[in-house]
């Protein structure tokens, strides 16, 4: 089937067409995914200035971009089939106009352009239901819920963190042929380290999810992006923390590190599985303040009360030491108790070098681990990922009539939809 998946639950604006078939755990017939089209529109430089995600900002964003990228990603798939008559295929606007009321850009924008083409020929539409910004979650569903109306399409909600979670069922093959996806062992251990989560998850089963452990305060990715801003470096920090500790970490091949920066790894030790990271971006601050002290007292040799670019340097090795440290020490933990025998690693803070060597580097260690580390460009926020869980959860729900669902041929009505809402808090 083809699934046409979109997500919009931060600062990302992307639709997916994906092709997929199979079923999950069966060897005659194994799953496998093509990815037909896959558009991205990234807001980092509009929310640069911010130093964060600006969530009016994003909502206004993701409703500018929707369509247009819908329109691509048809293109791409080829199944942007134009209609030459001037006639509306659908009955009336009313319910189009009701669903979009609080989006009049993107209705006027789905008004010009979706009567113009053809139904295109996708089973289903997959869309991020939560966690996330709720105002860019609500665009994303009103959007696929106007859709799914028009089109006569059942409608998937997908929970973001899952589709993290399974985001290592595509590789780049895919891109060009018929890929067959991974298949795990359970138990598995699931972990799950992004912007606004850190989570370790056990699994039992496929698409069975019971947390075990979880931050006390600031997500991993939060914690990266904040002390990128203690340093002045741009938003999202993470990437730059990375580029800055990896110029360090290869100099330090050759020589001795100048400095003893050292940083604490709260909870490494504790009898659980949760994580806390405010305390580490603490140490930083002061780390900084002290180092800052030091260089207006002329000690460090630089009188502008600004870090040179080499103690930058040296923070972000020990800060991605830190956090890299915990990790893997909370995952082995996990995996030995639940005696897991694949560990599954999703969220966009896994698109970080250091951090995905560590892992890969667990299963050279002569266990039978199986370790799934998604793709770096399917680690950020995607659509491919909502598609693949999306996939999952129509699948195993098929035959009952999901959301929006009726009969073939029956159309849908706008109350069949109005069920479905954003939820910034969704657990999975
Ligand atoms: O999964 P994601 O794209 O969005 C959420 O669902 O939150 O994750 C975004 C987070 C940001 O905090 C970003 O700084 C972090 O992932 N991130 C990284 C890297 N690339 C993205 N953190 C560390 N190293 C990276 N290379
Ligand atoms: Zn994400």
């Amino acid at each position: 089937m083809k699934i046409l998946s979109i997500e919009t639950s931060c600062d990302e604006t992307a639709i997916s067409i994906l092709e997929a078939k199979g079923v999950f755990g069966d060897a005659e017939n194994p799953v496998k995914f093509k990815i037909l089209a896959n558009t991205l529109i990234s807001q980092i430089d509009i929310h640069k200035e911010y130093g964060g995600v600006f969530p009016a900002l994003a909502k206004r964003e993701h409703a500018k971009n929707l369509i247009p990228i819908l329109r691509k990603t048809l293109e791409e798939a080829k199944l942007n089939n134009q209609i030459t008559k001037t006639k509306n295929p659908w009955e009336s606007n009313t319910q189009v106009e009701e669903i979009l009321e609080r989006e009049s850009d993107l209705l006027k924008l789905f008004l010009e352009y979706i009567p113009t083409i053809k139904i295109p020929e996708i089973d289903a539409i997959a869309i991020t239901q939560g966690p996330g910004l709720e105002p860019a979650l609500w665009v994303g569903i009103n959007f696929a819920k106007a859709l799914s109306l028009v089109w006569k399409k059942p409608l998937i909600p997908v929970n973001h963190m899952e589709g993290h979670l399974l985001s290592s069922f595509i590789g780049s093959e895919s891109k060009t042929q018929s890929q067959k996806s991974k298949e795990i062992e359970f138990p598995a251990i699931g972990l799950l380290i992004s912007g606004g989560h850190t989570e370790l998850i056990l699994m039992e089963k496929f698409r069975e999810y019971k947390k075990i452990g979880q931050t006390r305060d600031d997500a991993i990715g939060e914690a990266f992006d904040k002390v990128a801003r203690m340093m002045d470096l741009p938003y999202p920090g993470g990437p730059e923390i990375s580029k800055l500790a990896q110029i360090q970490r290869e100099k330090q091949i050759d020589s001795v590190p100048s400095t003893n920066i050292k940083l604490p790894r709260p909870m490494l030790n504790t009898d659980n599985f949760d994580f806390s990271f405010s305390g580490l971006k603490t140490a930083v601050l002061y780390l900084i303040k002290n180092l800052k002290k030091d260089l207006l007292a002329g000690k460090a040799g630089n009188s502008r009360n600004e870090l040179p670019e080499e103690i930058k340097e040296e923070i972000a090795l020990e800060f991605e030491n830190a956090v890299t440290e915990i990790l893997l020490k909370k995952s082995e933990k996990a995996i030995a108790k639940y005696q897991a025998k694949t560990l599954i690693l999703g969220g966009g803070v896994i698109a970080n070098n250091h951090i995905r060597q560590s892992f890969e580097s667990l299963s050279s260690r002569g266990t039978d681990l199986e370790i799934l580390i998604p793709e770096r460009e399917f680690s950020t926020d995607n659509a491919i990922m909502i598609g693949i869980a999306g996939y999952f959860k129509y699948m195993e729900q098929n035959p009952k009539p999901l959301i929006g669902q009726k009969k073939k041929g029956q159309l849908q009505t706008a109350t069949d939809l109005v069920n479905l809402q954003a939820n910034g808090n969704l657990k999975l």
